[in-house]
């Protein structure tokens, strides 16, 4: 398959997540695009079978790159024809969306609005959202560092650890596998 691997990350948590992605996929045989988020970035979705789409969550959302690239994906897209009522399905193109997060106040909640915001380009250009996937990310900054113990979570600190990305690559093989 033609998977394309596209992430945001402000302080490498997400970067981690998407290279192990990008590895084991490879190792399965696919084809892999890593791409980074931005708004200038035209990449040519349609033209891609599988998704991997990741942010580190940022005030309950995609950080900003991710967000102005799904965005303008969304309206260059529907200016060419592409999102229509009722999003009939592509047959054969399948989303995995997912993020890095703190969940320092509120635990997963606080995450689930920027899955969620990311899934709907995809699921709206026709592509299924096969599964949403949530890891837990340090704050890498001074002024948060505090924030890595005593949250819903406890201690935070170097998450995604190696166990975290044997997951991503367990995952990444279950469904790319079935
Ligand atoms: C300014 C700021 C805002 C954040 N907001 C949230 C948030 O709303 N919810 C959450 O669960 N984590 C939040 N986090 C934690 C990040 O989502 C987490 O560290 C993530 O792994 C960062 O990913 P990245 O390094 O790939 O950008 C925030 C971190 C920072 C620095």
């Amino acid at each position: 398959m033609r998977i394309l691997n596209l992430y945001h990350s402000q302080t490498g948590n997400t970067h981690k997540i998407a290279l192990r992605i990008a590895e084991t996929a490879r190792s399965l045989g696919h084809s892999v695009d890593t791409l980074q988020a931005a708004k200038e970035l035209e990449a040519d979705v349609l033209a891609y079978d599988f998704f991997f789409v990741g942010s580190g969550v940022y005030q309950w959302l995609p950080g900003k790159p991710m967000l102005d690239f799904l965005r303008a994906t969304r309206q260059r897209y529907s200016q060419e024809g592409h999102i229509r009522p009722c999003s009939p399905r592509l047959p054969g193109k399948h989303a995995v969306i997912y993020c890095t997060y703190g969940g320092v106040h509120t635990g997963i909640n606080e995450a689930v609005p920027a899955v969620k915001f990311c899934g709907q380009l995809f699921d709206h250009l026709g592509i299924t959202v096969l599964d949403e996937w949530y890891f837990i990310g340090d704050f890498k900054s001074d002024e948060f560092k505090s924030h890595n113990t005593g949250g819903r979570f406890g201690d935070i600190h170097g998450r995604p650890d190696e166990r975290d990305l044997k997951d991503v690559a367990e995952r990444v093989q279950a469904i790319l596998t079935v």
